[in-house]
């Protein structure tokens, strides 16, 4: 099988953890060991963010940034239902509540005009999403936040490497949240970021991510065991360094898969808004005309033949279970997409006659449903 994502390994990271082990450091009680530093500062080099605070997951990244920028019970955060659970599960977690708001059908990320919609006095923050590593037009978010006061968290877990209006993803955001899980375009096992030009915002992160300590056992504030270990850092400087040769692979293999697919009837290709870089995560189609039952078979077949296509994702959160209760009508264009979508290998350790494969698999198969 040709797995959807696959972590790129080698023997630099091993050497890196081993160090590591042999060094005896695995962690820092206030969560900065000098691996965790220089991962810090070469991570916020790279997104070119004046803080970087280095966590053990995205999600605790994202429940992190909740409290350092003030959401608490009460309060309202507007975000996307077509995301990863984490995105929601971390508001209720900051104890707020969701507010799921539709899509923009030719970018899977949040529409404007729904946030605008559903704003009200208890809206404390928006929550945007570079989904599948394709940036969210944040400018127009950013303007229409500073009017209304509220905070923009953007959700760059799939976006490592992308880029909007030439600048890393994050830069309009207040803070933005990154993982490392091993299905990433960089990993560190598991492991997250939170990057912010807000000196203050970063010290009450600092403090969030161990315990509430400046100094030990004389906790300030309500805090966590966010830390991330020495091991994952040091694997992290090296994913880091090989990150640009990682994206180069996936905009190739990406660019490559688009000439093969481009022109197949009822399909819509993933797009890369003007003045973006895609992170390209995910290579995430949509089949115009199929229900839930027809895209699931294009799927199951696809897999028949060895191809790890995947759906992100079957189920909006807004539909789940647990968070019907949070459900306030139809998202119609959120709805149609997780019935519609689904992705495709491009991940740097798919080879060109893959890529042929895919896309020759794809073709047929679309047409035979
Ligand atoms: C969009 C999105 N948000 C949040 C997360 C949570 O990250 P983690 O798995 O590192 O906790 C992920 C990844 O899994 C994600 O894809």
């Amino acid at each position: 099988m040709i797995p959807i994502n696959a972590p790129q390994i080698g023997e630099e990271e091993i050497a890196a953890a081993v160090n590591v082990l042999k060094s005896g450091i695995l962690t820092h009680a206030l969560g900065s060991g000098p691996m965790v530093k220089r991962f810090e500062e070469d991570f916020a080099r790279f997104v070119e963010a004046k803080n970087a605070i280095a966590v053990n997951s995205g999600t605790a990244a994202l429940h992190m940034a909740l409290i350092a920028i003030g959401v608490k019970r009460g309060d309202e955060v507007v975000l996307p239902s077509f995301t990863f659970v984490a995105t929601a599960e971390t508001v209720i977690m900051a104890g707020a509540k969701p507010v799921f708001v539709d899509i923009d059908p030719e970018t899977y990320n949040i529409s404007l005009e729904a946030v605008e919609k559903v704003l009200t006095k208890k809206t404390k923050a928006v929550i945007v999403v570079d989904l599948y590593g394709s940036p969210a037009d944040l400018k127009p978010i950013r303007e229409m936040a500073n009017k209304c006061g509220l905070k923009v968290i953007e959700d760059a877990a799939q976006a490592h490497g992308a880029t909007y209006n030439g600048k890393p993803v994050g830069a309009y955001a207040d803070v933005a949240c990154w993982s490392f899980y091993a299905s990433k375009n960089m990993t560190t096992g598991e492991g997250g970021m939170i990057t912010t030009n807000d000196d203050a915002v970063a010290e009450t992160l600092r403090l969030i991510r161990s315990h509430g300590e400046k100094e030990k056992y004389k906790s300030i504030l309500l805090g966590h065991n966010y830390r991330m270990p020495e091991i994952e850092a040091a694997i992290g400087l090296v994913q880091l360094k090989k990150l640009p040769n990682f994206l180069a692979k996936r905009k190739e293999n990406a660019e490559k898969l688009t000439a093969k697919l481009r022109g197949v009837k009822n399909i819509k290709l993933p797009c890369e808004p003007k003045g973006c870089g895609n992170s390209w995560y995910l290579y995430t189609i949509k089949i115009e005309d199929a229900d839930r039952a027809k895209r699931d078979t294009i799927v199951e077949n696809l897999r028949r033949e060895g191809i790890g296509a995947e759906v992100y994702y079957p189920w909006p959160i807004h539909l789940m279970p647990y968070y019907r209760k949070f459900r306030k009508g139809k998202l119609t264009e959120t709805e149609k997409a997780s019935e519609q979508v689904f992705s495709l290998p491009v991940h740097p350790g798919v080879t060109a006659e893959q890529i042929e494969f895919i896309g020759e698999a794809v073709s047929r198969l679309v047409r035979h449903v």
